[in-house]
């Protein structure tokens, strides 16, 4: 793993999005995107450069790690509205680029199968993350299997509570489940990006870097994986 410390969010979006560029570099480039707060900046980034430098997303793919389940896709707190809102819509990629697991399938069985289907007929080339204050990826929360494919979690009350912000900071609208890619897909990225920010991940972010591989913080199998880069402010590696 390789770990770039950065003085704050700003200077983490910045090197975040040119390891970003390199991989829109090649020739059909597959993405695996996140959502939450750590590459709004990043996003922002590929939306001005789409802008000003005219990268197209023609030629590119996406997959999403995750979606809450029992939300409609068009709410307003989906993933599917998350990802369109600070993404898709402005650097315009094609509507059927774009994959995220759907929530509100009636047969959540079925839509997980579907999708990892869909992701075994591909091989990320970037994949980006963020992390749970608990070590989550994706929504894999603690104790899940380091074998996992995409697969329905009930989601922590750690997890809620850290989410319940986007949901007008009631508890009781945040989502009790989401349909998320299972750690071994994430592990099959060619290479992974995770952006690290704020004090509140500086435990989470020791547990990567120094603590052993456990499934109790799911992060720590990046330590597996041959090509990790990890893009940390100074509040996250306060505790390094
Ligand atoms: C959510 C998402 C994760 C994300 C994590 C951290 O639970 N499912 O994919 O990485 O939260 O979010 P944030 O970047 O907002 O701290």
């Amino acid at each position: 793993m390789k770990l770039i410390r950065v003085r704050d969010y700003g200077e983490l979006s910045s090197e975040a999005f040119r390891v970003m560029q390199q991989a829109l570099s090649s020739e059909r480039p597959v993405l695996g995107l996140a959502t939450g707060s750590s590459p709004i900046g990043l996003y922002k980034k590929m939306i001005a450069d789409h802008n000003s430098a005219g990268t197209s997303y023609d030629q590119v793919l996406t997959w999403n790690l995750d979606e809450y389940v029992g939300l409609p896709k068009q709410a307003d707190q989906s993933y599917w509205t998350f990802m369109h809102e600070n993404l898709f819509l402005g650097i315009e990629i094609p509507e059927k680029n774009v994959h995220l697991p759907s929530g509100e399938a009636a047969d959540l069985a079925a839509e997980c199968a579907r999708y990892e289907a869909s992701l075994q007929q591909v091989q990320i080339d970037l994949q980006v993350l963020g992390i749970g204050v608990n070590g989550h990826i994706g929504f894999n929360e603690p104790g899940t299997s380091f074998d996992s494919q995409t697969h329905i979690v009930q989601l922590t009350e750690q997890t809620r509570q850290d989410n319940k912000r986007f949901f007008g900071g009631e508890l009781d609208r945040v989502p009790t489940q989401a349909i998320t890619m299972g750690i071994a897909d994430i592990m099959r990225a060619r290479k992974i990006l995770l952006l690290v920010s704020g004090e509140n991940k500086a435990a989470a972010l020791q547990q990567v870097m120094q603590g052993e591989v456990s499934e109790q913080c799911p992060a720590t199998i990046l330590q597996r994986h041959e090509n990790v880069i990890i893009i940390a402010d100074e509040a996250a590696c306060s505790r390094l």
